[in-house]
C-alpha cells in the first residue's frame, strides 16, 4: 500500500487501458442548479423547436442538445474511432514544479496526441458519425486556428462524408500548414470571409481586408448547410452537444488522477467556446455542485475577454445573424478581436453552460496578455518538453498562476489543467514571439461598448 503510493507520487505518465475508454458522456444539463435559458427563435422570439434545427443538425445531435439524460452512451462505431487515440495520457509535469520552485502539485491532461493535434476529434467523429447515419454527405464547418477544421476533415475522411472548411483568414495566412492537412484529409478549404457566400460577399464589400473572424466564418458555414439538402452544419464548440462529447476528457482525467492517488483543489482550461474546458472540467463540476470543494478557472485572452468583460446576453453566434439567439456571455456578433496568435479563442461569445457556470459562481474566469502566455508556454516546454498550441498556453499560465499565488500564501494545491493541443502548427507565433514582435492587446473600452451596440434590442434572458 505504501509502496504504491510512493510509486504513485513519483510516476509521471498515468495511463489508462483501451477497455477503460468512457462508454458514456456525461450531460451537466440535469445537474445544474439553474436551468439554461431556452434558446430562441430570431424571428419570434419563440424557443426554437427540432424542427426549427433540422435543416442543420440531424436528429440525434439535436436530441442531445435537449437531454435531460445524465448520461448518453457512446456508439461503438465512435468508440472504436477514440481508440485511435483514447485513452489520452494525464502527467504529472514534475520538471515544471521544480522549474518554478513551487510546493503544489500540477497535473496536465494531454489532448495533443490525436491525430489532429488537440481535442476536437473528440466531437468530430460523433458529428461526421451521427450525419452519416441520417444520410448526410456533406458538412460545412468553420475553423478558427485550423484544429477544429483538421479533427472535421479527419472525422469525414474516416467516415466518408465530404467536408467545406471556412477557415478565418488571418490564421488562413498564419498557418499553411494547418491549410495542407485540411486538404490532406480530402476537404475543401477557403479562406474566410470568403467569395463563395452572401454573408462572406457583404463583409468584404464593406472591409475588404477583413481578418475575419469565427463568428464570420460562421455565417459562411452555417449558410452553405442551409442551401442545400446533402449538407449539414458543423460546429466545433459552444453548442451543448459537443462540450457533451468532450466529457470523455474529464471522466479519464477522474480515473487517472485516483491512479496518482490525488484529487485536484483546482481545475483549470482555456476557454474559446468552452468545448475543451467542459470537457475536462464538467465532470469534476458533477463532484463540485454534490458538495466537493473544488476551484473551477477558466482562461481567456485579454483581446477577447468574453466571460470576465462580456455581458450576460441574448445574442447571435454568428456576425450575420443567420443562427439562433442564445443566452451567452458576449461582446456582441459584429466585434472582430483583434488577430491574436490563439485564433481558437477569438470568439464573441460562449457556450451557454459556462456562461451560466459562471453565474452561478462554480467557474471563475481570469483574461491574460499573449506575452505573459507565450512566456508560460516556453516555461512549460523547456521542462515538460511538449511544445503547446497559444490556446492551450493559457491554460498552462493559469496554472503558474495559481502556482505561485499558492506559494505566496505558503499553501501547497493540486493543479489539474487541459492541454488541449500541441504548437507545431503555431510556430510562426513561436517566432515572433521570440524575436520580440508580439504585441500585447487588451480590449479597449470604446470597442468594446461599440461592438455591445450590436445587441441592443434583442430579448433579455431572464
Ligand atoms: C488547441 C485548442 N485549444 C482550445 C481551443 C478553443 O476551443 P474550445 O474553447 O472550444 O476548446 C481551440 C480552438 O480552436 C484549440 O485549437
Amino acid at each position: 500500500m505504501h509502496q504504491a503510493r510512493s510509486r504513485a507520487q513519483s510516476q509521471t505518465k498515468f495511463l489508462l487501458d483501451e477497455t477503460e475508454l468512457p462508454r458514456r458522456w456525461y450531460n451537466i444539463a440535469p445537474d445544474l442548479p439553474t436551468a439554461p435559458q431556452p434558446v430562441l427563435h430570431p424571428g419570434t422570439g419563440e424557443p426554437v423547436g427540432p424542427d426549427d434545427l433540422a435543416p442543420l443538425f440531424p436528429m440525434e445531435l439535436i436530441g442531445q442538445e435537449v437531454s435531460a439524460e445524465p448520461e448518453i452512451t457512446i456508439p461503438d462505431d465512435v468508440l472504436g474511432m477514440y481508440s485511435l487515440w483514447r485513452p489520452t495520457p494525464l502527467y504529472r509535469a514534475h520538471r515544471l514544479e521544480q522549474a518554478i520552485g513551487t510546493g503544489s502539485r500540477i497535473f496536465y491532461k494531454y489532448e495533443g496526441v490525436s491525430p489532429a493535434g488537440s481535442h476536437k476529434p473528440n466531437t468530430a467523429v460523433a458529428q461526421a458519425f451521427y450525419n452519416k447515419q441520417e444520410g448526410r454527405t456533406r458538412l460545412a464547418t468553420e475553423t478558427g486556428a485550423g484544429q477544429w477544421g483538421s479533427a472535421l476533415s479527419f472525422a469525414c475522411r474516416l467516415i466518408g462524408l465530404e467536408c467545406k472548411v471556412y477557415m478565418v483568414r488571418v490564421s488562413y495566412e498564419q498557418k499553411p500548414a494547418r491549410r495542407s492537412m485540411i486538404r490532406s484529409w480530402g476537404a475543401e478549404i477557403v479562406a474566410s470571409p470568403s467569395e463563395d457566400t452572401e454573408s462572406g460577399r457583404a463583409i468584404l464589400a464593406e472591409h475588404p481586408d477583413s481578418p475575419g473572424s469565427l463568428g464570420i466564418a460562421i455565417s459562411e458555414a452555417v449558410e452553405d448547410a442551409a442551401g442545400r439538402e446533402d449538407t449539414a452544419y458543423s460546429l466545433g464548440s459552444v453548442l451543448n452537444h459537443v462540450l457533451l462529447h468532450q466529457t470523455v476528457i474529464g471522466q479519464e482525467a477522474l480515473a487517472q488522477m485516483e491512479l496518482a492517488g490525488a484529487f485536484p483543489d483546482v481545475v483549470i482550461g482555456c476557454v474559446g467556446g468552452g468545448s475543451n474546458f467542459a470537457g475536462l472540467a464538467f465532470p469534476f463540476l458533477r463532484e463540485k455542485i454534490a458538495g466537493r470543494d473544488i476551484d473551477v478557472l477558466a482562461c481567456e485572452p485579454a483581446a477577447c475577454p468574453t466571460l470576465t468583460r462580456g455581458v450576460f446576453a441574448y445574442d447571435f453566434g454568428d456576425t450575420s445573424k443567420l443562427t439562433p439567439l442564445v443566452a451567452m456571455h458576449t461582446l456582441g456578433h459584429d466585434f472582430v478581436p483583434a488577430p491574436i496568435h490563439a485564433g481558437g479563442l477569438r470568439y464573441h461569445g460562449v457556450a451557454p453552460l459556462i456562461s451560466q457556470l459562471v453565474r452561478d459562481d462554480l467557474i471563475r474566469a481570469e483574461a491574460y496578455l499573449q506575452n505573459d502566455v507565450f512566456a508560460s508556454a516556453l516555461e512549460f516546454a523547456g521542462s515538460e518538453g511538449i511544445l503547446p498550441a497559444p490556446e492551450a498556453a493559457h491554460a498552462i499560465h493559469g496554472a503558474l498562476q495559481v502556482a505561485r499565488t499558492a506559494d505566496e500564501e505558503g499553501r501547497e494545491r493540486t493543479i489539474l489543467f487541459n492541454l488541449s493541443g500541441h504548437g507545431h502548427f503555431d510556430l510562426a507565433a513561436y517566432d515572433n514571439y521570440l524575436a520580440g514582435k508580439l504585441t500585447d492587446i487588451a480590449l479597449d473600452e470604446q470597442e468594446m461598448t461599440r461592438a455591445l451596440q450590436a445587441i441592443e434590442g434583442l430579448p433579455t434572458p431572464a
